[in-house]
């Protein structure tokens, strides 16, 4: 079956050639996006999500390219035409087609393309029984990472300096030795005196949607989350360390550089959380 893939107005096969060239999305990486994990068919805080987007668009002036409940019937209707049971749904809305020049008129009309996948929930199991390792980067990108931004160059190039390293995830480090967050995941660690932290949201970091579940969560197993900053180094001699994103949700970390966290195996606090995660998410 070919995937199919809802772009600019039409649902077609996602093989077919579809965006225009002087798309700005493609042009300049002018465009935000969602990701957002489906359970049993259904999108997992699909208003959070929504929220956010809108969000991105706004700091960026640019409109939503359709209404809100449009949106939402549109990514259900793409999730059907693929038979998504388990899987995720990306949103991407670029700022739209116009002749290429920097600056942009106003009144575009911006481009909205959704696809989904599946994805099989033994690799969340896998994940969460094993843990990934993580590579520490320098955290090269701009002052904006509150932005679902589509210009993800150094998130890609990070990533894949981890995969050439034989490493799932990077954790990237702002010059001042803290860790800002991975390259497609929020970074949190239990520190060498138990206590679960995680950096506080600002303009460094994206505001991830499994991080501030995990705080309902977490309250709900009487944990505390200290939104304080940590070093690479706090990092390197934590209990546990973990990342989250709506892919799998949270990933437990067994060891940054080749250090070992502690005993080298997903540690309790990061179970706890993912199975209530788990738990609260198929409710
Ligand atoms: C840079 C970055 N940080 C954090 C996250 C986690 O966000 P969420 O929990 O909304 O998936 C992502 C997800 O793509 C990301 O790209």
């Amino acid at each position: 079956m070919s995937r199919i893939a809802y772009i600019d107005g039409r649902y077609q096969p996602l093989n077919q050639p579809a965006i225009m060239v002087e798309d700005r999305g493609y042009q300049f990486s002018d465009g935000v996006y969602e990701v957002c994990a489906i359970r049993n068919h259904r999108m997992l805080d699909e208003e959070r999500h929504l929220d956010r987007l809108e969000n991105s668009l706004n700091e960026l002036a640019m409109p939503m390219p359709v209404s809100r409940a449009a949106l939402k019937i549109i990514t259900r209707e793409v999730v059907r035409r693929n038979r998504v049971r388990e899987g995720l749904v990306y949103v991407q809305v670029s700022r739209g087609v116009a002749p290429r020049e920097h600056t942009y008129a106003a009144n575009l009309q911006p481009v909205l393309v959704v696809t989904a996948r599946p994805m099989a929930p033994e690799r969340r199991t896998h994940i969460r029984q094993n843990g990934i390792e993580v590579l520490s980067v320098p955290d090269q990108r701009w002052a904006r990472c509150d932005i679902k931004s589509i210009s993800l160059l150094p998130n890609v190039l990070a990533r894949q300096t981890a995969k050439l390293a034989g490493k799932q995830e990077a954790w990237q480090v702002g010059a001042d030795g803290y860790v800002t967050e991975g390259g497609a995941t929020n970074a949190w660690i239990v520190d060498s005196k138990g206590k679960l932290r995680t950096r506080p949201a600002s303009k460094a970091i994206l505001n991830g949607i499994v991080r501030q579940v995990l705080f309902d969560v977490a309250a709900e197993l009487q944990l505390t989350v200290d939104e304080t900053p940590f070093t690479l180094d706090e990092a390197k001699a934590a209990k546990e360390c973990f990342s989250t994103a709506s892919t799998m949700a949270v990933f437990p970390v067994i060891a940054i550089d080749g250090v070992q966290i502690g005993d080298g195996k997903p540690g309790p606090v990061a179970t706890a959380l993912g199975a209530a995660y788990d738990a609260v998410s198929a409710s």
